[in-house]
């Protein structure tokens, strides 16, 4: 029988990259997806949730070639690894393919061709800098050099990290390719683009269409009304990508192909499966819905070049693109030097994938907010809500019933209170349905209180050391275990494999949402088994030191340096994003990240103590104050150092602080710094210096 209300739906995930493992910030996204895809299907929707590898670009190319292994061996393994990591995740897509795949050279020459012959393409020659060592052309981030305002060394093409100063890759000084170390030469050839002004109009009603969350159309409303620009979709060979249509040597931009990989993805299932039609869902007319869920820095690709491309292709375009936020740890950008930058698989080692999602699902709104996984919350909260409060439910009433035959009561004792829980799921499928899933789990622990209140006052282990109380202990665990039974019924797209055993449990082929809606009784049911064990602290740490191996293994000890620097920058990064409010958004790129140091490394830092003898103003800049530090045995110090906002340069004299002694001098607009002194916090006036405790003296060593 087919259900005339069940609706048709397409999810999709981004495409994680192809070059690199799946982490705790990813899996935030396909978690929040999979929840809401396990919520469609067990309410009795048609819903099919696909995804796949992102696997084109230099990136990929490079990791390939470092490896010593083709693009296409490399992307292989990647997708084997991606595949086990998203299943022990209990992450179940309907179809997980890839983008370098045929389907998605068909549908991405489609929808180029489409795009050209109703003229949204434009070519034109640009200048670019190139590798001539490398024959390649360098996209921003593999060219470095000195700043072009404050002579810094080593700075990326974008902006510089010790002054600030932003610029063009062009503007750097001493520039180097970050592959080969060549200097690059400027070289004109011709690209392609597509011309997104042509969609401005279109776009302008399309992201207020309740296609977006607010903030996000809020965000790119303020794009829209500056103007658009025509957006470079061609790279030039070498290059692993899909070859343009008649043009030779020229590649889609990985960004160009990778949206289409989730049509590709869905037409590949298509093609096995009977009861799904690829045009049903894509022709412009189709009564699915198409859903996105993506981070909150792909918005730009999802919300202004894709649904431009599908229009003018003659597409459907989709229903809603969803954002999130990102995951931090413990307050802070996911380092490798913390050890928070966690892989998927490092997590798995140590702890069940239950707790995860759960904590997921138990902070996650439908905003584009941050999400903290503070871990030592993680352990509380895991343990206080899954195990002391929702099974405890099952596993202090179960054995009783099985010591009386196992099975239910004939009646149900308590009516009305198990028709609340029932009734109750109206509205907890409402908040899945709007993503708002902190809201659902709130709902649902706030039942399994109610349900614990009612044991506890009817304390059944009590009852049964009376004699001739037997029916009465049977049906107030039976009330128990239906109580218990709704809950995972609403829990069950969160906790997958908490609720398969508890549908063993409760001898039940599933907890399909609207099953819940009668009452278990005169029903036999097996035996209770233990569902999941108490999540420990040090599993957690356990966890925090691989991700720490790993990284000294990677490293080889070695690239302490780089590492640190690339520590730096991200945090910069994220600081300045942390201050532009609602959704940033990103280029095409890799992550960078921070990794430990050995203690060899650590020790070549000359940390010293020193008292500020002098504090001023310097004309012009606007954060720094002018520091002479007193470092002793008569040597004296001049340091600029950006705490303007925080400190009056008269609370300074005389105070003792620690400094970076033999950091290299820097040249900067207002003359020589020679050293760093130490400070702490967000940034702004929240900056505290570090100040050695009394008894310290200036030149002393700090270790
Ligand atoms: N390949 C592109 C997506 C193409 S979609 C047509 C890409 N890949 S990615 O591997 O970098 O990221 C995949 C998804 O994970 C993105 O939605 C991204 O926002 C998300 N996240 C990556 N790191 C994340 C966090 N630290 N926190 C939350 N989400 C994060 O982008
Ligand atoms: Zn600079």
């Amino acid at each position: 029988m087919t259900d005339l209300n069940a609706r048709k739906i397409l999810v999709t995930s981004a495409l994680p990259y192809a070059n690199g493992s799946i982490h705790l910030g990813h899996l935030l996204e396909y978690i929040q997806t999979d929840i809401w895809v396990r919520f469609q299907k067990a309410r009795g929707h048609m819903c099919t949730y696909v995804c796949a590898d992102d696997a084109h670009g230099t990136a990929i190319m490079l990791r390939a070639e470092k490896e010593g292994i083709t693009p296409e061996e490399q992307i292989a393994r990647v997708k084997a690894e991606h595949e086990t990591d998203f299943a022990d995740f209990q992450i179940a897509f309907d179809n997980f393919h890839s983008t370098h795949s045929e389907e998605n050279r068909e549908l991405s020459a489609t929808i180029y061709k489409a795009c050209r012959d109703k003229g949204h393409i434009a070519t034109r020659n640009i200048k670019q800098l190139y590798d001539p060592v490398k024959e390649l052309f360098l996209a921003d981030r593999y060219i470095k050099g000195n700043c072009p305002k404050c002579d810094a060394e080593d700075q990326y093409g974008d902006n510089c990290e010790v002054c600030g100063a932003t610029y063009t890759p062009a503007e750097l000084k001493k520039p180097y390719s970050v592959i080969s170390g060549a200097t690059p030469v400027e070289k004109e050839s011709e690209h392609f683009f597509f011309k997104l002004p042509d969609f401005q109009d279109f776009l302008k009603e399309w992201t207020r269409s309740g296609t977006l969350q607010d903030e996000v159309a809020n965000k790119l409303s303020e794009w829209l009304d500056s103007g658009l620009q025509e957006w470079d979709i061609s790279r030039d060979a070498p290059y692993f990508g899909f070859e343009i249509p008649d043009a030779p040597g020229k590649y889609f931009y990985v960004w160009l192909d990778a949206p289409i990989g989730y049509m590709a993805s869905f037409k590949n299932l298509c093609d096995r499966r009977d009861d799904l039609s690829f045009d049903d869902y894509w022709k412009p007319d189709s009564d699915a819905e198409v859903y996105h869920f993506i981070g909150k820095d792909i918005i730009n690709f999802h919300a202004l070049f894709w649904p431009s491309m599908l229009s003018a292709a003659n597409f459907r375009t989709p229903t809603a693109v969803n954002a999130h936020g990102f995951v931090t740890v413990n307050g802070a950008k996911m380092s490798k030097s913390r050890g928070t930058f966690i892989k998927a698989r490092t997590y798995l080692n140590h702890l069940n994938p239950t707790y995860l999602r759960y904590y997921f699902a138990a902070k996650l709104g439908s905003s584009v907010d941050d999400f903290d996984l503070n871990l030592e919350d993680f352990v509380q909260r895991v343990n206080s809500d899954l195990v002391n409060k929702l099974i405890n439910i099952a596993s202090r009433t179960a054995n009783f019933i099985k010591k009386s035959g196992g099975v239910l009561s004939e009646n149900c004792a308590e009516e009305a209170m198990v028709n609340d829980f029932i009734n109750a799921g109206d509205q907890i499928a409402e908040l899945y349905e709007k993503r708002e899933f902190s809201r659902a789990m709130k709902e649902i622990m706030t039942l399994a209180d109610r349900a614990n209140e009612y044991i506890q006052a009817k304390a059944p282990w009590a009852m049964s050391k009376e004699e001739g109380r037997e029916q009465e202990v049977l049906e107030v665990c039976s009330v128990a275990v239906n109580l218990f039974r709704q809950l995972m019924t609403y829990l069950s797209p969160v906790l997958p494999e908490l609720a398969d055993k508890t549908a063993a449990f409760l001898n039940l082929e599933s907890l399909g949402w609207e099953d819940r809606r009668s009452i278990l009784t005169g029903h036999a049911i097996n035996k209770f088994k233990p569902m999941l064990a108490r999540a420990e602290m040090d599993k957690v740490t356990a966890i925090l030191e691989e991700t720490k191996t790993e990284l000294e293994k990677e490293n080889g000890g070695a690239a302490a340096a780089k590492n640190q620097k690339a520590d730096k920058k991200a945090d910069n990064k994220s600081e300045k994003k942390a201050k532009s409010k609602g959704p940033e958004l990103r280029e095409d790129g890799n992550e960078v990240i921070a990794d430990t140091i050995g203690f060899p490394d650590f020790a070549k830092v000359d940390l010293r103590i020193a008292r500020i003898i002098k504090a001023d103003h310097v004309e012009g800049a606007d954060k720094l104050l002018q520091l002479t530090l007193d470092i002793g045995n008569g040597e004296t110090r001049n340091v600029f150092s950006g705490i303007k906002a925080a400190y009056k340069p008269e609370d300074l004299e005389g105070k003792l602080t620690v400094m970076v002694a033999n950091l290299a001098p820097r040249k900067m607009k207002f003359g020589l710094s020679e050293g760093m002194v130490l400070a702490a916090g967000p940034g702004g006036s929240e900056i505290y210096l570090l100040e050695p405790h009394d008894g310290a003296q200036p030149g002393m060593r700090v270790m």
